[in-house]
Formats: structure tokens, sequence, C-alpha cells
């Protein structure tokens, strides 16, 4: 008899690059296995890994293990603390960049039995609009767009969830504004995306917070330890202990339902009518048809 699921599958994306995701992945899953989840951290930055960067490790079996041979999973996933596991990935190796769909699917299916152990699988993407990170979105339970106040961050997020949108039917995203200087600058970077996708896409994407633009975070970054450890009681750690809350909130309702759901959902074949664009009427700076 198979258990019903219990984990809560979080992509963590953006379309511009550096805007925080992987500082945001590492941290939000700190917080959540300070909470008391069993917690997977997987780089699914394929090809340019940093997670372990970021932990100051240098792991030697990696996803691209998963990939290449058949490895039994435990010998590629690194216990961080008892409770929290690490998923590593290969760092500059190019032809993993992109992996082909077989490849793809091969990993999918290794990955599906490994995160049903845990309460909560965070995926730490590449940017962009990828192959791999459209499978990996829309395999999720939950998508968490990371965006930046300035106009490109927030132009390519939008792209970023159109794609999705229409190629994978997805409807459903959660923002965090990351580096705002002011409370006001994160609701105004919202409120811009938001808008646009209710007038462009018909439905609105869902705030999860701000997290302020922090010096302790590029502290963090290089003394190779997680901010909510060395500077638990900085700014930037206590607006992603707010958003952690939150996601803990977000899978305590939705247990009934991730019951009948797998860890890993399976992939729709991606849908081919992506819309043609024409004159930008977006007010992001996008080419957009109404
Ligand atoms: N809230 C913040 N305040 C100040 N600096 C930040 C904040 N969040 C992230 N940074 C800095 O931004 C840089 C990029 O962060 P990070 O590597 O997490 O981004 P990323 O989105 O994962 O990038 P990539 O797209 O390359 O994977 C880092 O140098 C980090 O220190
Ligand atoms: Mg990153």
């Amino acid at each position: 008899m198979t258990l019903p699921n219990k984990t809560l599958s979080i992509a963590i994306l953006s379309g511009k690059g550096g805007v925080g995701k992987t500082n945001i992945a590492l941290n939000l899953s700190y917080c959540l296995f300070k909470a008391g989840h069993p917690l997977l951290l997987m780089d699914c930055d394929i090809g340019l890994a940093n997670l372990d960067v970021l932990l100051g490790i240098a792991p030697e079996k990696t996803i691209q293990d998963l990939v290449d041979e058949d490895m039994p999973l435990q010998e590629i996933v690194l216990p961080l603390a008892r409770g929290f596991d690490l998923l590593p990935a290969a760092s500059g190796v190019p032809e993993l960049l992109e992996l082909d769909d077989d490849a793809r699917d091969h990993l999918f299916e290794r990955l599906r039995p490994l995160f049903s152990r845990y309460d909560f699988a965070f995926m730490d993407l590449g940017a962009g609009i990828s192959p791999t990170v459209l499978s990996f979105a829309a395999m999720s339970h939950v998508r968490v767009v990371v965006v930046t106040p300035e106009p490109t961050s927030l132009t390519d997020s939008y792209a970023l969830i159109k794609v999705l949108a229409t190629q994978h039917g997805l409807r459903e995203f959660h923002v965090v504004v990351n580096m705002a200087e002011s409370p006001a600058e994160e609701r105004e970077a919202f409120h811009r995306l938001n808008a646009t996708c209710e007038r462009f896409l018909g439905f609105s994407v869902t705030y999860l917070g701000g997290i302020a633009l922090d010096k302790h975070v590029p502290d963090a970054v290089r003394k190779q330890s997680p901010l909510m450890k060395l500077s638990p009681t900085s700014d930037a750690a206590r607006d992603i202990m707010a958003v952690a809350v939150k996601l803990a909130k977000l899978r305590e309702a939705r247990l009934p339902e991730l019951a009948q759901e797998q860890a890993l959902r399976p992939l729709t074949q991606p849908h081919k009518n992506i819309h043609k664009t024409s004159p930008d009427a977006t007010g992001l700076g996008i080419q957009e048809n109404e």
C-alpha cells in the first residue's frame, strides 16, 4: 500500500538571473527545516550549480550521476542535517545545461520516490525559460517567482509566467519581490506584474511577500553559510521567515488535496498555442496582444 502524499513541491524560478533565487531557496529551506519539517533542497540549476557554494561544500556525487548512471539515490543525496537533505548539481558541465527529453524523463522518474519522504521539496531552478526549467516548474505544486523591482526583472518574469500559462495551462503563481529599497517599492513591483498578468493573461498572481535589500545577504554568501544561521535577526532574515510561515500554512491547508497527488506531478505535454506578439501594450515594455 502506498501512503498518501504529504510533500509540497516548490519550484523557485525567475525570468532574469541573479535576482536571489538560490539564497531564497536555501534560507526558506533552512527556516522550514528548523520548524521541524523534513525537507529536500534540490539544486536544479543543472550545469551551473550554486547551492554547494553558498554552503561551502564540495559534493562528490551530483544529479549528473543520477542522469548518467543508475546510481542509488542515497549515494547522491547529501544530508546537511538530520531531516535536511541536499541533492547537489554539477557545475561547469555545459552539456548538462539542457537535458534532452529522454534524459529529463529518466531523471524525473528517478526523483519521484525520493521526493515523497519529505514535507517540502524545494527546487532551485536556473533563470529563464529553458525546457528543463519549464518542466520542473510545471511538475511542482507551487511556483514561487522571484522578481526585483527592476523593469527587466518584471518583463522577464511576465514572459516566464506567460510561457508556463500558455504551454502548460498553469495559472497559479506566487510572487516574492526581492531587493526592494522600501515596502512601497515592493508593493509597486508586485502591482505592476499582477496588473499585467490580469490584463493580458486573465488571472492574478499571489503575493507571498517582499525581502528587503540587506547587506547581510551578500555577507552570508561570502561566508558561505545560510543567512538565517549567521544573521537571523537581520531584515532579510525576518522577511524570509514571514514567507516560510506562509508556505507552511499553505501546505497545511492543502494536505487533503496533496494526498490525492504525487510529490512531483506528471508532466502534461506542452501546448503549442503560444500567443503572437504585437506592439507593446503591457506597460512593462513587452510586445503583447490583448
Ligand atoms: N535581499 C538581498 N539583499 C541584498 N543582496 C541580495 C539579496 N538577495 C540576493 N542578493 C545578492 O544577489 C546576488 C544573486 O543572488 P542569487 O545567487 O541567490 O541569485 P539567483 O537568482 O540564484 O542567480 P542565478 O539566476 O544566477 O541562479 C548574490 O550576490 C546575493 O548576495
Ligand atoms: Mg541561483
